[in-house]
């Protein structure tokens, strides 16, 4: 496997010494698109949230300082993020503002209606199957409940040749604004919309569940 291939597996599943560098990194270098992400939602104080392939934990400390009455669960499939997530966010976890949990978004440890938000910075794209995962946070979402796909790459001419090189080496695709639109309503979200920073090639889709 190249560095680039070896690199990109690390993005989608952060383990070991190494992953464990890229999600600190992660931590500080995903800072402005969390806050870009985050600015298409509106967080009241008492919400309850998930954050899915929630890394080092970075935009689940954010979020827990904005809904200070509420509560904000992150989960993630990789161990080590698991608990370098946790790390991260000991002092809301003492306070009992955050829950740090180990699980595939196909399989949420979490009973229908849940949330009112769950948020998915970077990590739509390593999902295993796009429109079995979007009913399963369906499921957890509750009637009226926001979901936000923040993504730093998506399907645009103007980066095509680089994003031709992040699908070659990521082995996922990069979908337009419309394809984008289109899994999400045919996911069961009868509104969805979408969000671009062009000049970055930044995402940010907002769906509701009815
Ligand atoms: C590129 S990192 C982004 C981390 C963090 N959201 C951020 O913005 O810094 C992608 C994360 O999604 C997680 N992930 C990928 N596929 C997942 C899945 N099927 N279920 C849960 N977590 C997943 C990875 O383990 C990794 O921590």
């Amino acid at each position: 496997m190249g560095i680039m291939n070896k690199l990109f597996a690390q993005a989608g599943k952060p383990s070991g010494r190494f992953g464990r560098f890229i999600g600190r990194a992660m931590n500080s270098g995903h800072a402005r698109l969390h806050r870009w992400g985050l600015s298409h939602v509106s967080i009241a104080s008492d919400v309850v949230i998930l954050d899915i392939g929630c890394g080092g934990g970075k935009a689940v400390q954010n979020m827990g300082g904005i809904a200070a009455g509420g509560k904000v669960f992150g989960i993630d499939h990789s161990d080590d993020m698991v608990q370098l997530s946790r790390k991260t966010n000991a002092v809301l976890i003492e306070a009992g503002r955050v829950e740090i949990t180990r699980a595939s978004v196909s399989s949420l440890p979490f009973p229908d209606d849940s949330f009112d938000l769950v948020t998915a910075f970077e990590t739509f794209y390593f999902w295993p199957d796009m429109i079995v995962d979007l009913k399963e946070v369906h499921r957890v979402l509750k009637p009226g409940g926001t979901l936000l796909i923040v993504n730093a790459a998506y399907g645009h001419e103007k980066f095509a040749k680089r994003n031709a090189r992040i699908t070659r080496f990521g082995g996922f695709t990069l979908h337009t604004p419309e394809e984008l639109h289109d899994v999400l309503t045919g996911a069961g979200y009868p509104d969805v919309i979408v969000h671009e920073a062009v000049q970055k090639n930044w995402i940010a889709v907002v769906a509701k569940k009815n």
